[in-house]
């Protein structure tokens, strides 16, 4: 099956952007819900997804959300105890899950109190669970992605070997990177999502947005290229600043 063309969305400033994200994913929530009768969230860490898990967490989009059907999950996390501020983990959980009624067993973290690549096997385990055979991993219904100002997404850096087999890595972030080991699902895992949603603002953003979006073809150097869910829809969302080189 041919791969999407990436759906890209600009917004005037970071409010419409945030709340644009909201909409996304209380569409997507309300979708898989009534689809599958649960739905199979996958969240980023860094600085853009932060404000959009306060907005989430408050009225209006907070009663809209079915959180007792949902199933959280991580695209990555930084080798860090859970409670630490760095966690991927930590955040949405102070941001958005201790402030909705999702239960508590449904939130699949990364166990980074584990070796790395014992963490990455375990957290394989954890997708097993909800696979869609063949896959050994599940269909998420959304997955939430940033972009790194290297062109990574997901803790999937440049220089990743292209071809991955198995749905998680223990990988070393380059060193300016808060947590240097990190956990992260592969690019299958992430493109067998039902809709991937990047989410993007800031002026710092605008060479790299234009670069994985319409610049040459470089997988291996933009691993933010290889998102393309074989059967779903990808939609970039950017605030103005970060859309001003496309
Ligand atoms: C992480 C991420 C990572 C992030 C990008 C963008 O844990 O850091 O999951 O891939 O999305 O680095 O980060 P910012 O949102 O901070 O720009």
């Amino acid at each position: 099956m041919a791969a999407v063309e990436p759906d890209v969305r600009v917004f005037l400033d970071l409010a419409a952007l945030n709340r644009a994200a909201a909409d996304v994913f209380v569409e997507a929530a309300s979708r898989a819900v009534t689809e599958r009768g649960r739905f199979l969230i996958c969240l980023s860490g860094g600085t853009s997804p932060g404000p959009l898990y306060s907005l989430l967490a408050e009225s209006p989009y907070r009663d809209l959300v079915s959180w007792s059907s949902a199933h959280v999950f991580w695209c990555d996390e930084r080798c860090v105890p859970a409670e630490d501020l760095n966690s991927n983990y930590r955040q949405a959980q102070e941001l958005l899950l201790s402030r909705v009624p999702v239960i508590a067993q449904n939130i699949h973290r990364v166990r980074t109190e584990l070796d790395p690549e014992l963490a990455a096997e375990d957290y394989a385990l954890t997708l097993l669970r909800f696979a869609d055979p063949p896959l050994a991993w599940p269909r998420l219904d959304l997955v939430m992605l940033g972009l790194g100002p290297d062109g990574h997404t997901a803790s999937i850096f440049p220089g990743s070997p292209l071809e991955a087999t198995e749905s998680t890595w223990a990988v070393h972030a380059p060193a300016n990177h808060p947590g240097t080991q990190r956990v992260t699902l592969t690019v299958p895992v992430l493109n067998a999502a039902r809709s991937a949603v990047f989410l993007v603002h800031g002026a710092g953003k605008a060479s790299i947005v234009a670069s994985v979006l319409y610049g040459e073809a470089q997988p291996s150097l933009l691993p933010a290229q290889r998102i393309r869910p074989h059967d779903g829809t990808l939609i970039w969302m950017l605030d103005a600043d970060a859309a001003a080189g496309t």
